[in-house]
């Protein structure tokens, strides 16, 4: 199988979300963690942005084994030495430069022109690559801007000496079919594509950031960029444990893999939300909550005859200790006397049938059943008999 590299962006775009603030030790924390997890790549951070996050990205650079470490930098020689500066310790240092490819960045953002886009192209790829072999090169808002000129000036990156072409939905516009599309696009106008790693970078604006990257690996990319718990700017990035779970998961037809360590998942996505205060949402897939719970008598019924009736992926591959069959208003008789069980009695017959009568009626006020709530109504159960 093809291997995807794992481009984690957790403490650069993540970091842009409204109401993060990492500080260094903070963010050394989480690379360790995502070392630990296996990505490929650690986009530490925007090393120009300010002296924290600078020293923030050196330190990555200095002490995490493993992973490339790369530092953001806009086309501007300023930006790209700071990047170097932040990363060169690194044991595989990579530069992330980028520009806007859109009319609507062009006019309205950067106010120049699309030959200016071009010559900052030109001169800030050879920049970086006097500094370091890898350089990874973005073309910002790329699935609102003209097919024709993005791929020109990806062209003029990849001549400058660019080894990745990243491809972003910054504003994530695109669909999976018309971002799939404009990658193909890419592929026929620039021959030379073929010779460098082509990666995508999308946005959840419209929910479809993973699907879209999926889409992206399908037309050729073999870099996904995402971020853990899919924090990032707005609606946040692809969420990484997503996008993993769904190679791992569905690799019969993605056809490829990840370097990932999976059962290492749930460990990052917690550390996260700690560092960074974003509590992830209960129905949140792989890592809310509720991804492994099960409420309703029927499919707590089926799980406890066979796990695979009601579940696509075994908890523990993602680092938890297993599902969880939550009790509440739908439960049946079969996952009372499975949680009575874990408690230490065994109620059936007759009995069992008192105590589910009674637990549906402590079920119908309360949201759930704790097992406090078990131990009253059973030692009751025993005292009435
Ligand atoms: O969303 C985006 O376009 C970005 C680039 C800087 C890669 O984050
Ligand atoms: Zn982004």
């Amino acid at each position: 199988m093809d291997r995807v590299q794992i481009f984690d962006t957790t403490l650069r775009d993540g970091e842009q979300s409204p109401g993060i603030s990492l500080n260094a030790s903070e963010k050394l924390e989480i690379a360790h963690q995502l070392a630990r997890l296996g990505v490929d790549v650690i986009e530490a951070g925007f090393p120009i942005a300010s002296p924290g996050d600078f020293e923030a990205v050196q330190a990555i650079a200095c002490e995490v084994d493993g992973p490339i470490i790369t530092g953001l930098a806009r086309a501007q020689a300023a930006d790209i030495e700071a990047a170097f500066g932040a990363v060169r310790d690194a044991a595989r240092p990579r530069i992330h430069t980028f520009i806007s490819t859109s009319d609507i960045h062009i006019k309205y953002q950067m106010q120049n022109t699309r030959e200016d886009v071009i010559a900052q192209t030109r001169a800030a790829v050879a920049h970086s690559r006097s500094f370091v072999e890898d350089v990874e090169f973005s073309p910002m808002d790329a699935t609102r801007a003209d097919l024709d000129f993005t791929a020109e000036v990806i062209a003029v990156a990849i001549e400058e000496g660019a080894t990745v072409v990243n491809v972003p939905d910054t504003v994530g516009y695109t669909t999976p079919e018309e971002y799939a599309a404009f990658l193909r696009g890419l592929y026929e106008r620039v021959p030379a594509l073929k010779d460098v790693v082509l990666s995508v970078h999308c946005h959840d604006d419209l929910g479809l950031a993973v699907a879209n990257s999926y889409a992206g690996v399908q037309a050729g990319a073999r870099q996904v960029e995402c971020a853990i718990n899919g924090i990032g700017e707005r609606a946040g990035n692809a969420s990484l444990e997503e996008i993993v779970m769904l190679l791992a998961t569905r690799g019969d037809v993605a056809g490829v893999e990840t370097g990932v360590n999976t059962r290492e998942i749930a460990r990052t996505s917690r550390m996260v939300s700690r560092l960074t205060g974003y509590v992830v949402q209960p129905n949140k897939a792989i890592v809310g909550r509720n991804a492994f719970a099960h409420e309703s008598g029927i499919h707590q019924d089926g799980v406890l005859k066979e796990r695979t009736t009601f579940e696509i992926m075994d908890a523990t591959t993602v680092g938890l200790e297993g599902n969880d069959l939550v009790l509440g208003k739908h439960s049946g008789r079969h996952a009372l006397r499975n949680a009575l069980e874990e408690l230490g009695f065994t109620v059936s017959g007759a009995a069992l049938n008192t105590a589910f009568q009674r637990f549906k009626e402590i079920a119908d006020k309360k949201k759930q059943v704790t097992a406090m709530d078990l131990e009253a109504l059973v030692t009751d159960e025993l005292r009435e008999e």
